[in-house]
């Protein structure tokens, strides 16, 4: 069956341009990115490493790993890994899974055979700390992915695990958010001394709770 939400990122052991990479030692205690794109030197997949690449600084505050995947041989990263340099004005600075074997890919359901029998559509997953799949989203091939949701849906996420809230539909950080239904009045009142904005018994509003720090 295909992985889900809430399932364990299946653990691996493969070479990457940073070395082997066992996949669960080297998420540590971290939160993860494990993203697939179709194939090397592609246009959209150039743009969307080059982008990433620039995330590093809000990727390391949010204590985030992250870490590509295609399934082209090594040599082929390291040849196009100057491209990306050359064409998006920075380097690569996280590893690229080679998986010419499609281990990984196959692990993760990241070839659809209907779509391309081959190459892998463009995956990614957020991994919590717990090592469980907390999203996954399937783009197709002629479509680069919108690196900044990936970070709002973190945030999104660490805001749930930290503090019990979730968040609005086109939450952005510093918007309000909603306290958990499954907190109970009495438990929202020690969580929130400042109290709440409640619209129906389900929908309670609060400050997010990060623009304190
Ligand atoms: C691209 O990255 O540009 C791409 C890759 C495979 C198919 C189509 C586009």
């Amino acid at each position: 069956m295909a992985l889900q939400l809430g399932d364990t990122a299946p653990d691996f052991e493969i070479e990457s341009t940073d070395g082997t990479i066992k996949f669960h030692d080297w998420l540590g205690n971290s939160w993860g990115v494990l993203f697939s794109h179709p194939k090397d030197f592609t246009p959209v997949c150039t743009t969307e490493l080059g982008y990433t690449a620039k995330l590093k600084s809000e990727f390391d505050k949010r204590d985030v790993k992250v870490i590509g995947l295609s399934v082209d041989p090594l040599e082929d990263h390291h040849k196009w890994l100057g491209d990306i340099e050359e064409t998006q004005g920075t380097a690569v600075n996280f590893p690229m899974i080679a998986d010419p074997d499609r281990k990984v890919a196959t692990l993760y359901g990241m070839i659809h055979p209907n779509a391309d029998n081959t190459l892998t559509v463009r995956a990614a997953y957020i991994i919590g700390p717990d090592k469980k799949i907390k999203l996954y989203v399937m783009y197709p091939a002629s479509t680069g992915r919108n690196f900044d949701e990936i970070l709002r849906v973190i945030d999104s996420l660490q805001l749930t695990a930290e503090h019990m809230v979730a968040t609005p539909v086109n939450w952005r950080h510093g918007d309000d958010v909603i306290i958990v239904p499954s907190l109970s009045n009495e438990d929202a009142k020690e969580k929130f001394p400042e109290g709440w904005k409640e619209l129906k018994p389900y929908l309670r509003m609060v400050a997010d709770p990060k623009n304190k720090a």
